[in-house]
């Protein structure tokens, strides 16, 4: 490629030699996947009012979960918390110093792996794992020493309704998570107890999305910032309202001026199934999930599903009678669920090769198949459509919150592997918003877009100790909304011995 030019977001490939049946395949699936911007047009303004209903005593699909993070931080925090972030893959322990100089911190983390059984396992084990990994953390970079209570912001990246910040009732495990006896219930109290059993010095200060995480730690250094997102595994988004927006918070009668952190949780986006153009993989993938009639906008776009929809295109194209794909040869590793993630997506719609010819090599390896040209044909095509909808479904969200809060210029931090690793992810994106909001010709490529998703800064670590730190804060101005029992939240803190933060 000569310098300075740039990959296009997709790829022209040579179809003459593909032979009809393909070709009428390919045809097929391009309809099914592609999203044309009148679609997107009418998801989003779909989106824009069930935002609005999700905030409404009468609630939607979108829960519109109030968070209790009330405002940004200004750089003046200061203080040392403890970040914990229970993700999918390992669970995260950070500590983390503000510092006395304007919006900087000192970091010192550790990763423990988080095995593959907690996942469906009992909650005994989910959370005296997470308490064996805190307590390791503490006797490690803190041996010996007479600590104060640290206070915690704890990452749970599931749909949880919160009362307080320090309190969250799981709604429901996504994201292939299915430990029994946890949804409905309050995750804090079992979780504090876990620390106490092991005498572990740790406050739990709040409980904290990933979205609303990555919300303020990007607003930390840029206050353009007006939306937190995650293209993960799971998705989903953050952004400011204010309380006054809010219905199901009116009773209690908080100032309508004051802001407050909403986490969407819009992967359920849809679940009545009115707007999105669901295919038949697509429902396949809902129907044999753990949670059917769950997260429809999620399992559309996430990081967590895109390989598994590939894969049942796939094995469906080849039980087909009506095309030859993969013929006489043993499907038995691609009729695995699950067996392929979205890096194996990545890795087809990255492969330079004019000839494929390392989409032929990942297929031989991984599952064990031997692609003819025109087979490699399809499959390079199937991955771009797979992941174009997904970016473009996604900039549906965007576009619906800047739409919804009358937002025309204003920066999105995004973060997960989806967004930081899929190619042209980001800049199929900003085509798609492109075209939802009309912007002029020369917009939409990424770059200085009025609406521009930027990476985000930390949001798991700096974004929750920076929530710990502004809740604290809170307490000690007495504004007390949302904090379950302000005294023991500071006590044997050192905020508490300091009076002042
Ligand atoms: C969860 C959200 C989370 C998102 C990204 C979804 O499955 O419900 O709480 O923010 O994944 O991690």
């Amino acid at each position: 490629m000569p310098v300075g030019s740039r990959r296009t977001p997709s790829r022209k490939g040579s179809m003459a030699d593909v032979p009809k049946d393909l070709l009428d395949q390919i045809n097929r699936l391009e309809e099914l996947f592609t999203v044309p911007q009148e679609k997107l047009k009418q998801i989003t303004d779909h989106f824009v009012s069930e935002l609005a209903k999700g905030l409404t005593v009468e609630g939607g699909s979108i829960p519109m979960n109030p968070t209790w993070c009330m405002g940004f931080p200004d750089g003046n925090e200061t203080g040392t918390f403890l970040a914990l972030d229970m993700g999918g893959t390992n669970l995260r322990v950070c500590e983390i110093t503000l510092t006395e100089e304007k919006g900087e911190f000192d970091i010192i983390q550790s990763k423990y792996r988080m095995p593959e059984e907690l996942k469906t396992g009992t909650a005994d084990e989910l959370w005296g794992y997470i308490a064996d990994c805190l307590q390791q953390f503490i006797e490690y970079h803190h041996a010996d020493e007479e600590l104060d209570q640290l206070p915690l912001g704890f990452t749970f990246s599931y749909p949880a309704s919160q009362e307080y910040i320090d309190h969250g009732v799981l709604q429901r495990w996504t994201k292939g998570f299915d430990i029994e006896g946890v949804e409905g219930k309050d995750v804090v109290p079992p979780f504090e107890a876990a620390l106490a059993e092991r005498g572990v010095p740790i406050k739990l200060t709040a409980l904290v999305n990933d979205t609303t995480g990555t919300l303020i730690a990007s607003a930390y250094t840029d206050t353009q910032m007006k939306i937190g997102c995650i293209f993960g595994t799971g998705c989903n988004a953050a952004y400011m309202e204010d309380c006054g927006s809010i219905p199901k918070l009116a009773h209690m009668n908080l100032d309508p001026s004051l802001p407050m952190a909403i986490n969407c949780e819009w992967g359920a986006f849809d679940n009545e199934h009115k707007v999105l153009p669901r295919t038949p993989y697509d429902i396949v993938i809902d129907k044999e999930s753990p949670r059917p009639g769950q997260q429809a906008f999620e399992k559309m776009i996430a990081g967590l599903y895109l390989g598994e929809i590939f894969r049942l295109v796939l094995l469906d194209l080849h039980q087909n009678q009506d095309c030859k794909i993969f013929e006489d040869q043993d499907v038995s590793k691609l009729s695995k669920a699950y067996s392929l993630d979205a890096g194996f997506l990545s890795a087809i719609e990255e492969d330079p090769f004019e000839n494929l010819s390392e989409t032929h090599d990942l297929f031989q390896n991984k599952l064990n198949l031997i692609c003819t040209k025109p087979e490699l044909e399809l499959i390079r095509k199937l991955a771009e459509l797979i992941g174009t909808r997904a970016a473009r479904l996604s900039a549906c969200g965007v576009a619906a919150i800047c739409k919804k809060k009358g937002w025309t210029n204003c920066h999105v931090g995004a973060d997960g592997s989806v967004f930081n690793k899929y190619p042209h992810f980001k800049v199929r994106g900003a085509q798609a918003l492109k075209e939802i909001l009309d912007w002029p010709a020369n917009k939409g490529k990424g770059k200085n877009d009025p609406i521009e998703i930027l990476p985000a800064e930390d949001g798991s670590g700096v974004g929750a100790a920076l929530i710990a730190a502004l809740t604290l804060k809170r307490v000690q101005l007495g504004q007390n909304a949302g904090i379950r029992d302000p005294k023991s939240m500071l006590a044997g803190t050192k905020a508490a011995k300091k009076g002042t933060m």
